[in-house]
This record gives structure tokens, C-alpha cells and sequence, in this order.
């Protein structure tokens, strides 16, 4: 597995083909930015930079406008997500039962930290707080799958499962 961060990937070239059809869907109704954008972010997994250009363009807003409401909305993401988001849990439940370690660990063996993906794209990791599940402290989660009880060997296993899924 690489352990480049995916920032240093080169840009790639977009298929703007998704993005102009989730545009002709919503181009004559009002209040149409946010179900471009959510449609656009569900086609191609985040909103790229040449989509954003074409938002702008198509439906006569100002860049900064769609910038604007990209970073307010926490649900959308400027740069390309891991396959799989893993997401460890440091509340204080967590935190008091060793997170940070279990938080290390999935640094090391991915190569990767806070809010980075791996280059191949398999992983994105995140720290988050509270996930409700206390009683499992520490806990991890990998897309909708829960770990609780983590320990340095299940960071081992959750790798192991997830190294063997297929990408798509
Ligand atoms: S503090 Fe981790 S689940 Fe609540």
C-alpha cells in the first residue's frame, strides 16, 4: 500500500458528463445550487475543482459563492475520499480508555493522518468526537460498520478486512 497522502497526486483530468447531467436535471429550478452540489458530490464522491467552474458558469453564480457554501456545509468535500472512512472516536470515554493509541496506530500502519487520504484512495481517516456508543470505548468505525473495544491488534484486523475489499 502507498503511504503518500493524496494531496500529491497530480490533478487528474474530470468527465464533466456526470456533473452536466445532475445540472440539466435541477437548471430551471429555484434554490438549485445545493441539490447541484449534493448531486455532484454523490456522482464523483466529492465536488472536483472543474465541476465547481462549470457550476459557476451554467448556473450564473460567482465562484466565491459556491466556495462559500461549500466550506459552510460540513457534508461537502473539496478533495477525494478514501473507499473507506475510518473514523476513531477520541471523546472522553474514548480518550480515557487509550484512543490516542488506538489513533496512532491507524497513523502508522496507513501512513496517513487527521483528515488525509491514503494516495490509492482506499482510506480516509478521520478523529471524531462522540459517536454514542460509550460503553464500547474506544471505539472505531469503518464507513457504517462499528468496532468497539479496540485494542492494536483490531486496528491489525480492521486493516487486514478492508486491505481484501474490493473498490467498488
Ligand atoms: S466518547 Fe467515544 S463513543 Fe462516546
Amino acid at each position: 500500500m502507498s503511504n503518500a497522502p493524496a494531496e500529491e497526486i497530480p490533478a487528474e483530468e474530470i468527465d464533466l458528463t456526470e456533473a452536466n447531467e445532475v445540472i440539466d436535471k435541477y437548471l430551471t429550478l429555484p434554490g438549485n445550487l445545493m441539490p447541484v452540489l449534493q448531486g455532484i458530490q454523490e456522482a464523483y464522491g466529492y465536488v472536483p475543482k472543474p465541476t465547481i467552474d462549470l457550476v459557476a458558469e451554467r448556473l450564473n453564480v460567482y465562484p466565491s459563492q459556491i466556495y462559500g457554501v461549500l466550506t459552510f456545509y460540513a457534508q461537502f468535500h473539496l478533495k477525494p475520499r478514501g473507499r473507506f472512512i475510518i473514523r476513531v472516536c477520541v471523546g472522553t470515554a474514548c480518550h480515557v480508555q487509550g484512543a490516542e493509541r488506538i489513533t496512532e496506530t491507524f497513523f502508522g500502519r496507513l501512513g496517513i493522518g487527521h483528515a488525509e487520504t491514503t494516495a490509492d484512495l482506499r482510506y480516509t481517516f478521520e478523529k471524531v468526537a462522540c459517536l454514542g456508543a460509550c460503553g464500547m470505548a474506544p471505539l472505531a468505525m469503518v464507513n457504517d460498520d462499528t468496532f468497539g473495544k479496540m485494542t492494536v491488534q483490531k486496528v491489525d484486523e480492521i486493516i487486514e478486512t478492508y486491505n481484501a475489499r474490493p473498490m467498488k
